[in-house]
This record gives C-alpha cells, structure tokens and sequence, in this order.
C-alpha cells in the first residue's frame, strides 16, 4: 500500500478500518492513483532541476557578457577619454552629439558645451561649403562597408585662432550618425610650408650665386675697359689742347667745321661726365654682385668666423633697391671681434629687417604723408658685455601693440598679397634665438618708428679673448 494511504487511514479509522472486499478494491485504487501522481511529480521535479540548471548556466554566460561588455565599454571610454585627437559623433544635420576631452586640449572647448551645436560654427567660413559637400558625399556613399574620408579645415579655438585641422570620417547610416577623429596638424603644415620655401630659397640661392659669379667677369672688364676709356680720354683731351695752343687763327679757322661736325666742345665737356657715371654704375654693379656671391653663399653646417659689419654693409647693398626711394641709412658701426657665427643666416637676418623697415617707412609715407626726406633707417653695431648687439632703427609707421606677440608667427603679415609673406620674423627668431642662442628686443612707438635690437653672444670667453 502507499505510504501516505496507510499514514491517512491509521489516521481517520485509528485501529479499526473497514473490511470487504468493496473497501480493499478501493484502497487499491487510490493507492495506485497515488502512486502514479508520485511518478508524475518525481518526471517534474526532474525536468525543473533541468531547468533551473540551463537558466542558471544561461545566467552566468549572461553575466559574464555583460562585464565583457562593461570591460570592452570603459577601455573604449579610456581611449575616448585619453585620446589627444578630437573625438566626435555627429548626426545627419551636423549637430554635435559626443564630443571627447580631445577638442579641450586642441581647440580650447569644454566637450559637453558643444552636444546639441552645429559642428560648422567652428568651421572656418571658406571651408564650410568644402566639408559640407565631403560629408554629404560620405552619407551617399554607405554601401556594405563602411567609407571613410580624409577632410582638411580651418577650426576657431575658443580663443578666435583658426587652426588646420586634419579629420577622418566615417558614417553609420542605420543611426544615421557621423564617427570623426580631427587632428591638429596647423605645425606641421607650417613646416612643410616653411621647408618648401627654404628649398626654393637655397635654389634660388645657388642660381644667384651662380649668375652672380658669372657676371663678376665681365663687369670686371668693362669696368677696366670704362677706365681705361676715362684715362685715354683725358689723355686725348690734353693733347688736343695742346694742338689747339699751337695752332695758328687760319688753321684753327680751317679745323672749325670738322670740329662743328664732331661736336667736339659738347664732347669736351659731357664726355668725361658720361665716363664717370658708367664707371660709377659699373662699380655699383659690381658691388651687388659681390655682395649677392657672399650673400647667396650657402651656409655650412658649421660655424665660421665672420665679420659683422661688413654682413650688414652687404645687406645694405642688398636692400638699396628697396630703400633707395623711402629713406636715408645711417650706419654707426663700432668696433667688433670677428663672431663664431652661421653668417649666410645672419646676413638673411639683417636683410629681412632692413626690408621691413623700408617698408613700415613706405607705409607711414602712405598713411600720413610724412615726406620720404625726413625719414631715416639706422643700423648701428657695439659691443656690450659678452655679446655682439645689433640695432636696426626705423622711422615707419611702427607695431601696434595688438600685434607685437604675433610678428614671430609663420605666415603673420600685414601687408597685402604678394608683398610679404610672414616669413622674415620666424627666420629671425630662428636664427638669432636658435641658431645662435641669442636674444631679440623690440621698442616700437606706432608712428614714430620700431628698433630692433639683435643681441649675440660670443661662443666662449676664450674666444672673446682670443679675438679681442
Ligand atoms: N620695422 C617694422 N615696422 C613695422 N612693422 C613691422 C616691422 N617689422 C615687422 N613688422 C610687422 O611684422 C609683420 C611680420 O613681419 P615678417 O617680416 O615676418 O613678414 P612680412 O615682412 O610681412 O613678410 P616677408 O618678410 O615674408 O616678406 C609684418 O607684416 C609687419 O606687420
Ligand atoms: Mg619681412
């Protein structure tokens, strides 16, 4: 009999349960029953242990995806945090989503104040139709893989520079989000710029040099060949003189035609000018070349002993073309040591102030009308302590204060197109600062005029000595 059965009818007919046969098939019935319900749970018990087993195995592989995925999520967040590029989700209208600590460090922005602005507000207006038309592009372009592209722009800082920001980009087209990573790269455009033009002025260096050394000779010649014309015509000169002193009234009568169709009074007296000017120009020409041979010689990469003033004498030469017309230079030239020094760069040096110095003259002139004759360029040289010190002086139109941090930047120029460039400063600063471990002083009054003061050490004291 069943167990439970039998514990339930000791329990309702104590000791004296029913008997015949009625009641006896009876027990077996419901015993059977029983027994079959106790089949039936033992079959779910089992399948519920089964159960709960898969759910806990499923339980845990869910629990370890999910810190997978947590691990996998705060790497990502660490390289979105850490990166020094800009990080940028931005959706289908250009409006910035997530932006990484990235744009603080490059651009000056806090990252959150950008979510919900348009990414153009800080595209410079000349680039925006050129990253518009790129990213409209990159959307219809999704296919199964996804593209990505390469755009260059300007972007404002939060302080109102524009740098060359270099991006590439890609687009999610089921959430219709743009993915982009922008980089600074406004120094290393700079530099390429910088090196390409260095190339082209050490080319255009050499091939100055070259002609320079090619026209040498023949200005030599014609220049003994003008004084060698100058000498022979004041010796014909004193001659005819002489003729003419012992010559009778009717032989002078008779010579007078021939001497009409010569023209030979004018001659007498503008000859000997004419000579004197052409040995003066030729004498200038040769000048220029020599200065343009040393000046375009090119640098070694070792210092060499070199003499200052006559550097400065030689840009000079250089810069009369430029200020010829604007003004006169003064030259106080003291008594200097020979400098260990990279002189071609120098000599760059000097040029470039002298150039710009004749033109803040000409725009002073320009703006104000001061007459070219009251203006004045002075250079000046001295030795002060340990250092050789040049000053460039000027009566220009001076530096506005606004712009006296900005002179040493590549490229600053205030000048229009086409008449500077923005690259004479930076070569200063390179050259004096770097090259020579110098230092460079700027006193400049606006409308008044601008001095720079160049100061360069001797290498050694040894050397101060040795040259002294
Ligand atoms: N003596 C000066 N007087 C007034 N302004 C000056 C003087 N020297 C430099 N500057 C200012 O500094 C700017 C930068 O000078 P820098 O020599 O670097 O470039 P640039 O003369 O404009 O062009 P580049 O030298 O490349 O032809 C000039 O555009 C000008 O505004
Ligand atoms: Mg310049």
């Amino acid at each position: 009999m069943h167990p439970l059965l039998a514990r339930q009818l000791r329990r309702y007919f104590k000791d004296a349960p029913p008997t015949g046969p009625g009641f006896a098939e009876f027990v077996t019935a419901v015993g059977d029953a029983y027994r079959a319900a106790d089949e039936d749970r033992a079959l779910l018990e089992h399948s519920l242990a089964l159960a709960s087993r898969e759910v806990e195995e499923r339980y845990h592989a869910l629990k370890r995806d999910v810190a997978e995925r947590e691990r996998a999520q705060s790497e990502r967040d660490a390289f979105f945090r850490a990166s020094p590029d800009m990080l940028t989700i931005i959706d289908e209208h250009l409006r910035v989503v997530l932006a990484n600590p990235g744009w603080t460090r490059v651009l000056g922005y806090e990252a959150p104040a950008l979510v919900g602005l348009s990414f153009l507000d800080t595209v410079h207006p000349d680039d925006v139709a050129g990253v518009l038309e790129q990213t409209q592009a990159l959307a219809c372009e999704v296919g199964p893989r996804a593209t990505v592209r390469d755009l260059e722009f300007r972007q404002r800082t939060s302080r109102g520079e524009w740098r060359t920001i270099s991006a590439c980009a890609t687009f999610d087209a089921e959430r219709h989000r743009f993915f982009a990573v922008g980089r600074d790269v406004t120094t290393q455009r700079a530099m390429a710029r910088e090196l390409e033009q260095t190339n082209r002025l050490e080319a255009v260096g050499q091939l100055a040099s070259g002609m320079a050394h090619e026209i040498n000779t023949p200005i030599q010649y014609i220049g003994d060949n003008v004084q060698f014309a100058a000498e022979g015509f004041d010796g014909v000169l004193s001659y005819l003189s002489a003729v003419e002193g012992v010559l009778s009234a009717d032989q002078r009568a008779a010579l007078a035609p021939a001497a009409e169709a010569a023209d030979l009074e004018y001659i007498r007296d503008e000859m000997a000018r004419s000579l004197g000017e052409a040995r003066e120009g030729v004498k200038r020409v040769a000048e220029l070349v020599k200065a343009l041979k040393e000046f375009a010689h090119p640098d070694h990469a070792e210092k060499e002993h070199a003499d200052i003033n006559k550097a400065l004498e030689r840009a000079i030469v250089m810069a009369r073309g430029e200020l010829r017309h604007v003004a006169q230079v003064d030259t106080e030239f003291g008594q200097l040591p020979p400098l260990c020094c990279h002189i071609g760069s120098l000599s760059q040096v000097f040029l470039n102030l002298l150039v710009n110095s004749a033109h803040a003259i000409e725009e002073r002139t320009q703006k104000h009308g001061v007459p070219m004759s009251e203006h004045r360029v002075r250079v000046a040289t001295c030795v002060e302590g340990e250092e050789i010190v040049i000053r460039v002086s000027d009566t220009g139109c001076g530096i506005p204060a606004a712009i006296r941090d900005r002179i040493y930047e590549p490229f600053f120029t205030t000048k229009p197109m086409g008449k500077g460039s923005g690259q004479g400063m930076p070569l200063v600063r390179n050259v004096i600062i770097g090259k020579h471990g110098g230092r460079i002083e700027l006193e400049s009054e606006e409308n008044v005029g601008t001095t720079f003061t160049l100061r360069l050490p001797f290498e050694s004291p040894s050397q101060v000595r040795k040259v002294a």
